[in-house]
Formats: structure tokens, sequence, C-alpha cells
């Protein structure tokens, strides 16, 4: 099974969409524009690229951004094999060639002078140039670049440039509303209704006092990593103190006020 086969395989995962995140999606498809999600983490970002994948039936190529990333890395490079020295696609460019969704997660980790390949297959072009294999490559209806990247987490060094945002369009998704996320709990680790609505009301009286304590939110992922815990046995608690508080700060201070907000959500339950 290939990268995109298996990537395909796992994105008939649900996803629970929590505005018009899924019709913006389709549109700009049929319309070949591309798409940056911004949102904090857990929020579903990965798991929309996933599902839209399935629902357009194009395979999800991934690539995870960082400060080391080259433009050779994404299109591809000449390597010696044997004596000879012949090119290797990227990802980009195998992406490009399979008609795939290429998802860049986490874009603003890498330097312009990366991102800079990206340009004339993000405007009207929707071309790829592969300067060293002195060779232009035209992208196929199917393929569509999306980005990513977390707001929270930037900072005056690592802006996306405004002639690269422009490119895209932008959809920002945040948090479920109580009651949907509270059914991806129970859809992802088929816990009980009124114990996935404890966890959320504990994620919720925390993010609503994130403010004072500026931290980063709890996000979906650790309410599904506590209910898959209580799944395999863990107490709620127990559950909530391992996945939601210790991940959020290492503050003892700031964990024990985060505790009694747990424990004012899910101190009724064992
Ligand atoms: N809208 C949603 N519908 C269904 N499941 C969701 C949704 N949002 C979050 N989840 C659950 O939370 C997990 C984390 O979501 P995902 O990996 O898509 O987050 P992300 O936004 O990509 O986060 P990061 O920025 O950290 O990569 C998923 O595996 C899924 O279990
Ligand atoms: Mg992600």
């Amino acid at each position: 099974m290939s990268a995109l086969e298996r990537e395909g395989a796992i994105s008939r995962q649900a996803y629970r969409a929590s505005g018009e995140e899924v019709a913006l999606f389709e549109r700009a498809f049929e319309q070949r524009l591309p798409v940056m999600l911004t949102g904090p983490t857990g929020c579903g970002k990965t798991r929309l690229v996933e599902h839209m994948g399935a629902r357009l039936g194009r395979p999800v190529s991934t690539i995870s951004c960082h400060d080391d990333l080259t433009s050779a890395d994404l299109v591809g490079r000449f390597m010696v094999t044997g004596g000879d020295v012949v090119w290797n696609d990227g990802p980009l460019t195998r992406a490009i060639q399979e008609g795939a969704i290429c998802y860049l997660d986490e874009v603003v980790e890498a330097r312009h002078d990366s991102l800079a390949v990206l340009h004339s297959l993000t405007d009207h072009r929707r071309t790829l140039f592969l300067d060293r294999a002195g060779r232009a490559l035209q992208a196929p209806d199917g393929f569509m670049l999306v980005c990513s990247y977390n707001p929270a987490y930037r900072s005056s060094l690592k802006e996306l440039k405004p002639s690269f945002r422009q490119r895209f369009v932008t959809v920002a998704l945040d948090y479920l509303q109580p009651e949907p996320e509270a059914e991806v709990l129970v859809a992802e680790a088929g816990i009980d209704g009124a114990v996935a609505c404890r966890l959320v009301e504990c994620a919720s009286s925390i993010r609503h006092a994130d403010d004072a304590f500026h931290l980063e939110p709890p996000s979906t992922r650790a309410l599904v990593s506590a209910a898959k815990m209580i799944a395999a046995g863990s107490s709620e608690l127990a559950a909530a103190e391992v996945c939601i508080l210790a991940p959020l700060s290492s503050d003892g201070a700031i964990t024990g006020a985060l505790r009694e907000l747990a424990v004012a959500s899910l101190g009724a339950a064992k």
C-alpha cells in the first residue's frame, strides 16, 4: 500500500462541521482555488482535510512544514544513484502528478524562500516550475493545495507574507459547540453521552477561564484522548488529569487552579 493509499484508507473518518467549511471547501475545489485553514490545535483541521479527500474522491498527501524545509524538499532534486544522476520528485510534485490534495500542515513554520515555489501554483497559472529539472508542471483539475496553521503560535518572525496569504480562500475553524463536541466524543471513543457532556463542560470551563491563565485552551483532541482513557477504565478525574490538565501547563499553581474547575464539572462522577 502506497503512502497515498494509506492516507486514503484513514480518510473515511467522520468530520462534524462547525459551520460552512465543507461547502466552502467544495466550492474552492470546484473553482481550483487553494484553501488555508486556521484554528487552534485539535479543532479538526487535519480531520477536515481527510474528510474532504474522501468526499471529493481525491487522495491526500500531507507535508509537515518546519524551519529546515527547502523548496527542493517540496519539489524534488537530482540525486546520485548507482553512478547516475537521477531526478527524484518531491512530495509536492508527486501530489500534482497524482491529482491529489496536497496538505501543507503548519505552513507558517516554513521559510519564505521555501514557499516562494508555491506562488505560480496558487494563482491562475496553477503551474509548478521545476527550475533545476528544466520542466514546468501544469496542475490537473483534481489537484488542490491546502495549507493550515494555528494563529496562536504565530510570532512576528513567522508571519506569512500578504502575497502568500491573499492567494488562499481562508477558512477559520474553532472548537465545536458543546453538544456536537460531546457527540464527537461519543462517536470517537464509544463513551456514554452523559460522560461526554461532563468532559465537554470541564473543557468549556477551562476555555472560558483561559484568558486569566494565558494558555492554549484544551482541544477536542485532548477530550477524545480523555474519553478513550475512560473507555479503557480510567475514572473521569484521572482521565481529565492526564489528558486535559497535565498537557496544558507544567506550572503546579496553574494546574491546581484548573483542577478545581475540572472537579466542579466532573466531581459528581467517580
Ligand atoms: N470537527 C470534528 N469532527 C470530528 N472529530 C473531530 C473534530 N474536531 C476534532 N476532532 C477530533 O479531534 C482530533 C484532532 O483533530 P485534528 O487532528 O483534525 O486537529 P487539528 O486541528 O489538525 O490539530 P493540530 O493543529 O494540532 O494539527 C481528531 O482526531 C478527532 O478525533
Ligand atoms: Mg493537524
